[in-house]
């Protein structure tokens, strides 16, 4: 196993660099294959069971601040953002895109979502929302996923159009060790599909020293995500 994780999160990106290399045709033509590698489908993941069963007042795309309080959440200020796209690389308009996580001591916005001794960061959102522009473009304003036991740090992020759940997916945040032993990310599709969802976060230089991810989100064809398709049932009694 221990190659088999190196394999997928460290080597790959180099790997497909080379294979893109390879794929470009003679007189630099490229050949069919790169805008299907390019458009690696976004594996859908579990919901988990911290969807936020109450919604906060402040549902915007910024969850470090929330309107009508005066401090900031706890925590590393991170964003990220990039496009939802369509399986053929369309933009995607108005769509909604919803994130929620822990907050800086593993807690969820969620009646059973704050950690055994633990207490939930009250300045922070839990979850947020915004809608893609013309050019399918959405961006977050959060903290790093706090950690909690059995899970990496991830943020749970859905995409919803006309009301209708099109996917349930998770991110993950390059360079965390426990990555690798995550049970819930390792059942995300494919090794291309699970880089696709693993994004270094880094800090941008003339930036406000939060770190900043980009992810562009890709549909598939598949026009609503049934119930059943919403992620595999927890495995453990906690998916947390
Ligand atoms: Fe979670």
């Amino acid at each position: 196993m221990g190659m088999m994780k190196e394999d997928v999160f460290y080597i790959r990106a180099d790997r497909r660099r080379v294979l893109r290399s390879f794929l470009l045709g003679p007189g630099g033509l490229w050949v069919p294959g790169v805008m299907a590698e390019a458009l690696t489908l976004t594996p859908r993941a579990t919901e988990g069971p911290y969807y936020p069963d109450h919604l906060p007042l402040d549902q915007d795309n910024d969850l470090v601040q929330c309107t009508g309080r005066e401090a900031a959440a706890m925590g590393t200020v991170a964003s990220f953002g990039g496009r939802v796209l369509n399986a053929d690389g369309k933009a995607m308009e108005g769509a909604v895109v919803e994130l929620w996580q822990a907050d800086n001591n593993g807690c969820y916005l969620h009646s059973k979502g704050v950690q055994r001794g633990k207490e939930r960061d009250p300045m922070f959102q839990g979850f947020g929302k915004m809608e893609t522009n013309q050019k399918g473009e959405y961006r977050f304003r959060t903290i790093m996923a706090g950690l909690y036991t059995g899970r990496t740090r991830h943020f749970h992020v859905a995409v919803v159009k006309d009301g209708k759940r099109l996917l349930t997916t998770q991110l993950f945040i390059e360079g965390e060790p426990q990555n690798e032993r995550d049970g819930i990310l390792k059942q995300m599709g494919t090794d291309e599909q699970r880089l696709s969802v693993i994004r270094p976060f880094e800090k941008v230089s003339g930036g406000d020293g939060a770190l900043v991810a980009t992810w562009d989100i890709v549909l598939g064809s598949t026009a609503e995500e049934p119930q059943e398709r919403r992620g595999p049932a927890p495995r453990r009694p906690l998916e947390r």
